[in-house]
């Protein structure tokens, strides 16, 4: 007989076997010495917290430390480790400039919005410097320049807009004579007062803060549905479950099939990690503005300099993973003189229909609930925004930004077109992918290290033959909500191409909003017939 505690410790450590929600690994986890755990106590059901914060990425920890700071007595809930998401990924830019360009905030949501953003910008960049300061935290936080640089007249006839439209928003930008790369460019425009850090030790240290301020973080749990009575949330988890009067997802998308699955759309974006020949190393932060985009800076690990390229982003399940590394390779070769390549992962955001992120209650509930996601490549920044609309939200009901980020807003209508197109694509994969009947090659041509959906008997059933010939069969019909899962050999997943949810080879879920794991499918297949 197993306590629950016990059962639970079984839970953590059979769960907890990779840092990331890929088979990469990031350049923050290898440098990263030593993890600060969760708790392994789930005896925490009877107690009724003020806040559960569910995740523990950038948004969870920064919000839950800035509640417990303030009094409050937080209840961290993490499915798998600290940074086991997009934060793990992350390439650690803090910025006042964004995905979402300042003429587009200023034509869709006007000029006080714009403003507004950049202060949201700001703000960010002077919490994360506040927390480093006052926590002495070492995680080599650096103020830099963002160059951004056009290629061409179309670019540069944009940067000049971008230019005008952020100077009028009130940030601190202006013409530059030099991208800080050695790439050929038109024009460039400086930001000032940018920021860069390395993501895993500046979250260590804010978990390690919250925690001695007698915070909980329990890891290893998934959290699959909660429910509201009497004032009081009641989250289900994979072992236990969970009382608070407030409860706050940091998960990206929440649970369940919601509003937000259908106004946010998934993201993997690409990163290597290079040492070069020479010490043409980027001075700062360095932004080109081709389409899909690439941004680069320098990390000293252990002092050794890494050139970090990122970009060549896709939608989740709709692209080409090993291409999109492939062309990020090409393009770091073609500027820079390579001496190894030593880290390549991706990681994953999430985009809204209208740009700007989607801070506060969840739409379509009538409950309380509080969200915060849609951040595009600017997680850090937004992600750490999130934690202060979040807590004035909880603790004073009310933020400066409340209305501009609502996600309840449906303003603009300039973002309706691609409200549809999202939707369009969602609904498309539900039928075709369902009842697709194309010819799927025989077991014998998949490579090992490969997987396929194929159709098996009267069902479709997603295949991974792993390198010594030995074949896993699950259900490739995604447990969120029915779209018919991808592999995704770079980083040996099945993507779903719906609403971002991932799982591993055996089936387990990596990346919500699904909360349950694939099912196995037995197959029958004598081993010699498919060996390689
Ligand atoms: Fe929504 Fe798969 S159907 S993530």
């Amino acid at each position: 007989y197993l306590t629950k505690a016990e059962k639970f410790m079984e839970h953590l450590n059979k769960n907890i076997t990779s840092s990331r929600d890929t088979s990469s690994e990031s350049i923050w986890q290898r440098s990263l010495e030593a993890r600060i755990p969760g708790t392994a106590d789930i005896n925490q059901d009877h107690q009724i917290y003020d806040t559960l914060i569910v995740g523990a990425g950038i948004t969870g920890v920064t919000t839950a430390l800035m509640l417990q700071k303030a009094g409050q007595r937080c209840l961290i809930v993490e499915a798998r480790n600290i940074a086991f998401g997009t934060t793990g990924g992350t390439t650690a830019h803090l910025n006042t400039f964004f995905d979402a360009t300042y003429p587009e905030i200023e034509h869709d949501f006007g000029t006080e919005a714009a403003k507004l953003v950049a202060q949201g910008g700001k703000d960010a960049i002077s919490i994360v410097k506040g927390f480093v300061e006052n926590l002495n935290i070492d995680c080599d936080f650096e103020y830099k320049t963002g160059w951004l640089y056009s290629q061409s007249e179309k670019e540069s006839k944009e940067l000049n807009d971008i230019l005008e439209s952020a100077q009028e928003a009130g940030v601190d930008v202006g013409v530059a004579a030099q991208n800080g790369v050695p790439i050929v460019c038109d024009q460039v425009i400086a930001f000032e007062n940018q920021a860069q850090f390395h993501p895993l030790k500046y979250l260590q240290a804010l978990v390690k803060e919250f925690k001695s301020l007698g915070g909980v973080l329990i890891e290893g749990n998934r959290i699959q549905k909660s429910s509201f009575n009497d004032g009081i949330h009641t989250a289900e988890a994979e072992l236990g479950s969970f009382r608070a009067r407030n409860l706050f997802y940091a998960t990206h998308i929440p649970p369940g099939v919601n509003l937000l699955s259908f106004r946010c759309a998934p993201y993997r974006s690409y990163v290597l990690g290079a040492r070069l020949r020479d010490d043409n190393y980027p001075e700062g932060l360095s932004y080109d503005m081709q389409e899909p985009y690439h941004y680069l800076r320098t990390h000293v690990i252990d002092g050794q300099k890494y050139l970090i390229v990122g970009g060549e982003d896709h939608k989740t399940g709709h692209g080409d993973p090993v291409k999109s590394f492939e062309n990020l390779r090409d393009y770091t070769e073609s500027y820079f003189n390579i001496e190894s390549i030593d880290y390549q992962w991706s990681a994953q955001y999430y985009s809204s229909v209208d740009g700007l992120p989607y801070i506060g209650k969840l739409p379509g509930v009538t409950e309380d609930i509080y969200v915060a996601t849609g951040f595009n490549g600017n997680g850090m920044t937004f992600g750490t925004l999130s934690a202060k609309v979040i807590s004035d939200l909880i603790l004073e009901n009310e933020s400066a930004y409340s209305e501009l980020f609502d996600p309840a807003r449906m303003k603009p209508i300039a973002g309706f077109t691609e409200f549809v197109k999202e939707n369009v694509d969602v609904a498309w994969r539900f039928v075709a992918d369902r009842f697709s009947a194309e010819d799927m090659p025989s077991l014998q041509d998949l490579e090992p290290g490969q997987g396929m959906v194929t159709v098996y008997g009267d069902d479709q059933v997603a295949i991974y033959k792993d390198e010594l010939g030995n074949i896993t069969a699950l259900n490739p019909v995604c447990t969120h909500a029915g779209c018919i899962v991808h592999f995704n050999d770079a980083e040996q997943s099945w993507d779903c191409p719906c609403h971002g949810g991932r799982y591993d080879l055996t089936g387990k879920v990596l990346t919500g909003p699904p909360t349950k794991n694939l099912e196995s499918v037995p197959v029958n297949l004598p081993v010699t017939e498919i060996k390689p």
